[in-house]
């Protein structure tokens, strides 16, 4: 990681207000949880089609919540890493929004309380006929595909699948439009509208920082690119940073 460029990142955080950080699989891949495009990732294993889209579901709830029930029992034990916690922290010093993709709750159970969920959250419910939602933390459901107990109708896990609109996208693009500085986290950026934001950060004037063991579509717009590990290139920045609010 270039010497120089964490030096000036620290210059520019030093003089920032609002910062903001889009976060994809790759920050909770050194949690152990798997990623998406990777090798190994999680859409080889499982035609996505089928799994994450509202016609698999209809057509075969029982496969959806399958999937969904061996990723919950796959995630329940597993904890946010140094990058969430350095995000967390981060709340202390400036005016902090994490925009995430991912719906393991780890932004949040590492303290982060300004987090915008756009595809949803693996441990909440909603029923697909009533207004009825829960938490739900049961590894593995005893009862598959669960049902809504005021209703009775199939419950569904509350995430946004492939073709059905994305969560607080208005508030995620405002934040995206007023932020000094935008962190790139983790993400291949394939996906929209989550991988527009750090375009339109860039055209309202933030400075946009990727984070990422390889280059994504972001990388040619970003005005710095830190190579390497989430968690080690969040852990060093934030240490110099410290130094330098004292
Ligand atoms: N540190 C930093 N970046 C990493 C690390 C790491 N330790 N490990 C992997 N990465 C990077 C990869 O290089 C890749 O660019 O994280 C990115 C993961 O990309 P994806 O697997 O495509 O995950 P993501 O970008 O979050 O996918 C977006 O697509 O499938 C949908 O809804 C799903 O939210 C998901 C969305
Ligand atoms: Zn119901």
């Amino acid at each position: 990681m270039e010497e120089q460029n964490i030096g000036e990142i620290v210059e520019l955080l030093k003089n920032s207000k609002r910062v903001a950080a889009l976060t994809g699989a790759g920050i909770s891949a050194e949690s152990g949880i798997p990623t998406f495009r990777g090798k190994g990732g999680l859409w080889e294993g499982y035609p996505v089609d089928k799994v994450a889209s509202v016609e698999g579901f209809e057509e075969d709830p029982e496969l959806v919540w399958k999937f969904y029930d061996e990723r919950r029992v796959n995630m329940k034990d597993k904890k946010p890493n140094r990058a969430h916690e350095v995000l967390a922290e981060m709340e202390k010093y400036f005016d902090m929004w994490v925009i995430t993709q991912n719906i393991d709750s780890l932004h949040t159970m590492a303290g982060s309380k300004n987090v915008i969920e756009l595809h949803g959250n693996i441990w909440r419910f909603k029923c697909t006929v009533c207004s009825y939602n829960e938490m739900n933390y049961e590894t593995p459901l005893h009862e598959i595909p669960p049902r809504c107990p005021k209703c009775g109708s199939l419950l569904r896990p509350d995430v946004v699948w492939f073709g059905e609109t994305v969560n607080e996208v208005e508030k995620a693009f405002e934040i995206a439009k007023n932020s000094d500085v935008f962190f790139v986290i983790g993400t291949s950026a394939q996906v929209h509208p989550a991988a527009s934001l750090p375009f339109i950060a860039k055209d309202y004037g933030a400075k946009v920082i990727e984070i990422n063991i390889e280059s994504t579509p972001v990388s040619v717009i970003a005005d710095y690119i830190l190579r390497g590990k989430a968690t080690e290139v969040l852990d060093s920045l934030f240490l110099r940073l410290q130094e330098a609010l004292q």
